[in-house]
């Protein structure tokens, strides 16, 4: 290790955030009676231009009203390019009470973005006498985003989680793309005559994963727009649970059982990760730093990748 100890994200569950368009107000007490650890109530890109004022309104009530039980509980505003976004940060922190969790910056560009909502909520904050501080996450989904993520990741203390958002990030850098995730049909190896398909996310991820882990904040993988393609969205979610995110988007309930399975640690890989910590146990009183675990080579960073699996299993049971 660097003689810097890397710093530890925030201990709580995120393996589902469920989004709902705040000019859906219908929606909002099926997502608080939902199974997902974060809900994300939007003000952007699922809200048309005319309805912006009204879902204001809606999600205000909402946060005031309704019981969203133990959920962290998100706004996404709109982006900073926008006309709306003060008025959203204004009126969410003057009018809303401290059940208020978290806002959601999207299109994040550079650091000083989150600099310029951190300087308003934190005045905010002050002339209301706000106790509670709120959390900030953002999304990673423009060349520019992607770009300067390190310097994304280390902008505010107030930063919790970093989204990938693969739509507005493929549209942006241009990929010929049309779905929302997943596998893209042009994206392929040939090998004698045979197709491959390998993942078109895969640097952007393991970018967001290094930063975030850098900066101790939650990595999470974004949308994924086919919710009629369970074993899509399975496959999606994996591979992004094995580069190290911590959970997904769902833009349908159907998705948030999927994305909890994934998210949380298997028993078997639970009681895997236990016996190569007893072998390695044993390994270190008699005085070793590697063992033999089924035939394999375990050692002093195996107790590392052992302890990552059995800690996100325990922060999930509670
Ligand atoms: N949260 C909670 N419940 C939801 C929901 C959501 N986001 N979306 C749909 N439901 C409910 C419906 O109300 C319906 O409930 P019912 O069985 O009690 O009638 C049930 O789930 C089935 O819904 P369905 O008819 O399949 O979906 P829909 O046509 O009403 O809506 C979407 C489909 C995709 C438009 C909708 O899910 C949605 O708006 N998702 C979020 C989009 C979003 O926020 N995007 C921004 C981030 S990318
Ligand atoms: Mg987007």
């Amino acid at each position: 290790m660097s003689f810097r100890p890397q710093p530890s994200p925030p201990a709580r569950p995120n393996r589902c955030q469920l989004f709902g368009p705040g000019s859906r107000p219908a929606l909002f007490e099926k997502m608080a009676a939902s199974a997902a650890d974060v809900i994300n109530l939007d003000l952007e890109d699922s809200v048309a231009p005319s309805d912006k004022d009204t879902a204001r309104a809606n999600i205000i009530t909402a946060i005031n009203t309704i019981d969203w039980g133990k959920k962290t509980l998100s706004v996404r505003i709109n982006g900073l390019d926008s006309p709306y976004w003060y008025r959203d940060v204004v009126d969410l922190l003057e009018q809303s009470g401290d059940r208020l969790d978290q806002i959601m910056i999207p299109k994040v560009g550079c650091a000083a973005d989150v600099y310029a909502v951190d300087a308003l909520v934190t005045a905010i904050e002050r002339a209301k006498g706000r106790s509670k501080p709120i959390s900030f996450e953002v999304i990673i989904e423009s060349a520019a985003g992607i770009a300067h993520v390190l310097e994304i990741a280390g902008s505010s203390p107030r930063l919790q989680a970093m989204s990938l958002g693969a739509a507005d990030f493929a549209a942006s850098m241009g990929m010929q793309t049309t779905g929302i995730g997943g596998t893209q049909e042009n994206y392929y190896m040939l090998r004698q005559g045979a197709f491959y398909w390998p993942d078109p996310w895969h640097w952007a991820t393991a970018a967001i994963v290094a930063a975030c882990r850098t900066h101790g904040i939650l990595p999470v993988d974004g949308p994924y727009g086919d919710f009629s393609d369970d074993e899509g969205f399975r496959a999606q979610a994996r591979r992004a649970a094995t580069l190290g995110m911590v959970g997904k988007w769902a833009i349908h309930p159907k998705q948030i059982a999927l994305a909890n399975e994934v998210f949380t640690p298997s028993q078997a890989a639970v009681a895997e990760a236990r016996e190569i910590l007893a072998a390695m146990a044993e390994a270190t009183a008699r005085g070793e730093g590697a063992a033999v675990y089924k035939g394999r080579l375990v050692d002093i960073a195996s107790i590392k990748q052992a302890e990552v699996i059995v800690k996100q299993f325990e922060l999930i049971a509670g």
